[in-house]
Order: structure tokens, then sequence, then C-alpha cells
């Protein structure tokens, strides 16, 4: 995890390590507090307060929609993570260690109780499959070639994400944006260098690792370049950059089966 990253993927961080210490912290020192309401019961001056909390502490990660980022989607009928309505309250109040920060200590119980209510209906907002043609979808992405960059089901090249369980990490209007216009959401683990060695060609690629020594770059005809730091004569980050042609030209109908399809793809990874 190093870098300069697409800026909404780079900042979470700097979260994670400010409240995590703290998270740890509170939780050993006061009682846990119990969920006293369903969140179904939630009235809208409940869900607008979450929604504020949700979108200062959330969004980053999770996007403002709740159609995930760096962060899985959030628009689903069920999360691994919370089995039920009290597993959702103490999920927002502990976080999860290392990986997402615990906001209990800052919100108290009453608002964190409001912003697990308004991630419920998030939820059940967002948790159907979007219109489209699932079996068609399947079919554009094949007669498509998306398989030629990507990985589903452990089949394809594994030159961008795998989208074997995408429909879990990502919401509809992600999908979409993605397909369509895929600069504006670069995935961490995705960014795309330049880079010129004294002798040799420029190879434009992403960048699969990169240290003090070596940086090591897949170009879009899959071959891993590895490369001497101290050789280079050029290296630039194209943050924003992607390497995933832009689907604009698609079909609406075929971009709504498209879409439909992947939303369905929720398999373990
Ligand atoms: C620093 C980034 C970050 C922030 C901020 C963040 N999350 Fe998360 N969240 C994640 C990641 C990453 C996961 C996936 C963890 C995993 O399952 O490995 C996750 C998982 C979840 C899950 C569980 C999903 C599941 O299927 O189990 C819920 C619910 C959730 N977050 C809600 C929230 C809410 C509500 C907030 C704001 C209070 C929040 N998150 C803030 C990164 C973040
Ligand atoms: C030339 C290789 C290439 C092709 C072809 C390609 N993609 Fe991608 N795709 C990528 C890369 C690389 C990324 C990572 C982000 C970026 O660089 O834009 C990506 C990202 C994505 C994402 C976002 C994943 C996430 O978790 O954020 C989706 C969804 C996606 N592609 C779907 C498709 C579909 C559907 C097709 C076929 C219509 C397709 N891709 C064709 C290379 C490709």
């Amino acid at each position: 995890m190093a870098g300069v990253i697409f800026r909404n993927r780079a900042t979470p961080w700097l979260v994670v390590l400010a409240v995590l210490t703290q998270a740890g912290a509170a939780r050993a020192q006061y009682p846990a507090p119990v969920l006293e309401r369903p969140l179904a019961e939630a009235a809208a001056g409940d869900l607008a307060e979450g929604k504020r909390l949700y979108n200062a502490q959330c969004a980053l990660c999770h996007g403002i929609d709740g159609g995930g980022g760096y962060g899985p989607s959030l628009l689903r009928p069920s999360f691994a993570r919370a089995a039920d309505d009290a597993g959702l309250f103490t999920l927002v109040r502990v976080g999860i260690p290392g990986v997402m920060p615990g906001f209990g200590d800052a919100n108290g119980p009453k608002r964190s109780w409001q912003l697990a209510a308004f991630v419920r209906s998030m939820t059940r907002a967002g948790g159907a499959t979007p219109p489209g043609d699932v079996a068609h979808g399947r079919v554009v992405y094949q007669a498509r070639g998306c398989a030629s960059c990507h990985v589903l089901g452990g089949e394809g090249r594994a030159f961008g994400p795998d989208l074997t369980a995408v429909g879990l990490q990502r919401g509809p209007a992600y999908l979409r944006q993605a397909i369509v216009e895929p600069a504006a959401r670069v995935p961490d683990g995705h960014v795309v260098v330049m880079a010129r060695a004294k002798t040799g060609p420029a190879i434009r690629g992403v960048r699969v690792s990169e240290d003090a020594f070596w940086v090591h770059v897949r170009d879009s005809g899959g071959r891993l370049h590895a490369l001497r730091v101290s050789d280079l004569v050029e290296f630039r980050r194209e943050s924003g950059a992607s390497l995933m042609p832009a689907y604009g030209s698609l079909a609406p109908a075929d971009l709504d089966d498209l879409v439909a399809y992947l939303s369905t793809l929720r398999g373990q990874r």
C-alpha cells in the first residue's frame, strides 16, 4: 500500500490512522451501548442526521451514493460483517480493526443509531438488481471482450481487477460509470504509470509494485516489465488515468443489461 493514488483513494488511510487507535482505546474503557430500538423505526429526522454523518464519515470510502469505492458497496440486502440491526449498530461504532475506522466515540449512541438506520435505509432502497436483461448482459460481456482484461470466476486475463464479486463491491451507478467513463474511478492498485529507462522505449502500464530499487509495470499486452529505478530517466504517475477503454458507444439497452449482469456477480474471490 504505497504511492500516490487517485485522490479519493489516498485520503482514507489518513482517516484510518487517525481513528483506529482511538477506537481501540474506547472499546477497552466503556461498556458497549445496546441497540434499544429496531433501525426501521427511524423517523425522517433521524435519517437526515444519519445521512449527514454518513456523508462526513463514510462517503469517502463507500461512495456518496453508497455504491462503493475504496470500501465495498453498501447497496445490498445483507452484510457479511453485520448479520442484523444490532450487528450493524456495533459495526458503525467499532469499525473493523486495521481496515475501517469506528466512529462510536465521536458520535455517541444516539447518533450511531441514526447512522446505522440511514445505512439500512440505503440498503433497502438499493438492494435490488437494477433493471436489465441479465442473460443478455452476459452476452454483451463476452462479445465486447471484457474477459481479455478481467478475470471472472477464475477465467480471463488478470490485467484489470477481478470481477468475480463485483456485484457486492460496487453499486449499479458505480458500475455504469466504470464502463462508460473509466478514468473517473481508478481502483487502488491500478495506478497507471509511464516509465522510461535510459535505454529502451517508454512503457505505459499498471504499476504492479514499486520500491527503492525496482518498478514493475504490466503493459496492456499483459507483459511484465522490471525496471531498475536508477536507470529511469522518466517516471510519471498518471493519477486518474485509466487503461480501460471507455465504452460510451454501447447502446443504452446493452449498457443496462451489462450493469444488471455485473450486479449479479457475487461469487467469493
Ligand atoms: C477508511 C475507509 C472506510 C471508512 C471511512 C468506512 N468504511 Fe466501511 N468498510 C471499509 C472497508 C474496506 C470495508 C470492507 C471490509 C472487509 O469486509 O474486509 C468496509 C465494510 C463496511 C461494512 C460491511 C460490509 C459487509 O458486507 O460486511 C459496512 C456496513 C460499512 N463498512 C459501513 C460503514 C459506515 C456506515 C461508515 C461510516 C461510519 C464506514 N463504513 C466508514 C472501509 C471504510
Ligand atoms: C484493455 C483492458 C480492459 C478491457 C478490455 C476492459 N477493462 Fe474493465 N478495467 C480495466 C482496468 C485496468 C481497470 C482498473 C481501473 C482503470 O484502470 O480504469 C478496469 C476496471 C473495471 C471496472 C471497475 C472495477 C472496480 O472494482 O472498480 C469494471 C466494472 C470493469 N472494468 C468492467 C469492464 C467491462 C464490463 C468490460 C467490457 C465491456 C471491461 N471492463 C473491459 C481494463 C479493461
